[in-house]
């Protein structure tokens, strides 16, 4: 999210990280693609590396790629793995990979069908490629005046570059020629704003300058235990 970069994106990342449905998610991907020692693993934007760290314990041989060298710094502290700076909308290592993993990459980039097309060129004959994302237009907040969700909840929605990232994955991706999908969706609800807020920005008001009167209708509506939001995640799982 373009809102964070630095050491706040990496705290972000890794609030991100502990949350149960991330654990969720990564655990069901893992299960999913199945890798085996010794497979090639491509973590595609891979931040600092929680996936890649996660391959590698399974005997993979793993590259962890990110075009932000402080990511790539971080990644590259984990063992066994070999962390690259690249931009993947210019990847182009064709059958490289048995197993591609992106983790809500997608969502930020200018051009994501150039850079599926790259990473799915990326695998080689039979590989399997893991694609996950938030749906930022799924959203809902419960609680507060609906005009004025709308209203902040729009606005959010220009901050990020493709909102609607996760219900496009799969389309994406047979566009490609990638067959064999499987689509699993996540819906992560929360009832306490703090515990929202850590993990979803517009909820936060040291992060988004929203109108005072939407964080004051959040915080009464946390006090008055009304608060509700709920984030769709989802996850594409395809074959080469
Ligand atoms: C929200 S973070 C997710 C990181 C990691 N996949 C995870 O799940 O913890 C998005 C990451 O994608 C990287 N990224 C965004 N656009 C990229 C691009 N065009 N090429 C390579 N990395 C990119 C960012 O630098 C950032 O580390």
């Amino acid at each position: 999210m373009a809102v964070f970069d630095g050491q706040d994106m990496r705290d972000y990342l890794e609030r991100v990280s502990r949350q149960p449905l991330v654990r969720a998610i990564r655990d069901q991907g893992v299960e999913l693609l199945k890798v085996t020692p010794g497979e090639r693993v491509l973590d595609a934007g891979c931040g600092p590396g929680d996936m890649a760290a996660r391959f590698a314990d399974l005997g993979a041989s793993v590259t962890a790629m990110d075009h932000d060298p402080a990511m790539v710094g971080v990644a590259g502290d984990i063992p066994g793995i070999t962390a690259v700076t690249a931009d993947l909308a210019t990847l182009d290592r064709p059958g490289e990979f048995d197993v591609i993993w992106s983790e809500r990459v997608l969502q930020h980039v200018h051009d994501p069908d150039q850079i599926v097309g790259n990473l799915v060129r990326a695998l080689a004959p039979g590989g399997r490629i893991c694609l996950v994302d938030v749906d930022w237009t799924g959203l809902v907040v419960d609680g507060v005046d609906d005009d004025l969700t709308d209203q902040v909840l729009g606005v959010f929605r220009t901050v990020v570059a493709n909102p609607s990232m996760g219900r496009t994955l799969r389309r994406r991706l047979v566009r490609h020629g990638v067959v064999k999908t499987e689509v699993k969706a996540f819906l992560g609800v929360s009832t306490e704003l703090a515990d929202a807020a850590a993990v979803i920005p517009v909820l936060d008001e040291r992060v988004i300058p929203g109108p005072a009167a939407w964080f004051s209708a959040l915080r009464a509506a946390d006090e008055k235990g009304e608060f509700l939001t709920a984030l769709p995640v989802y996850l594409v799982l395809g074959s080469a």
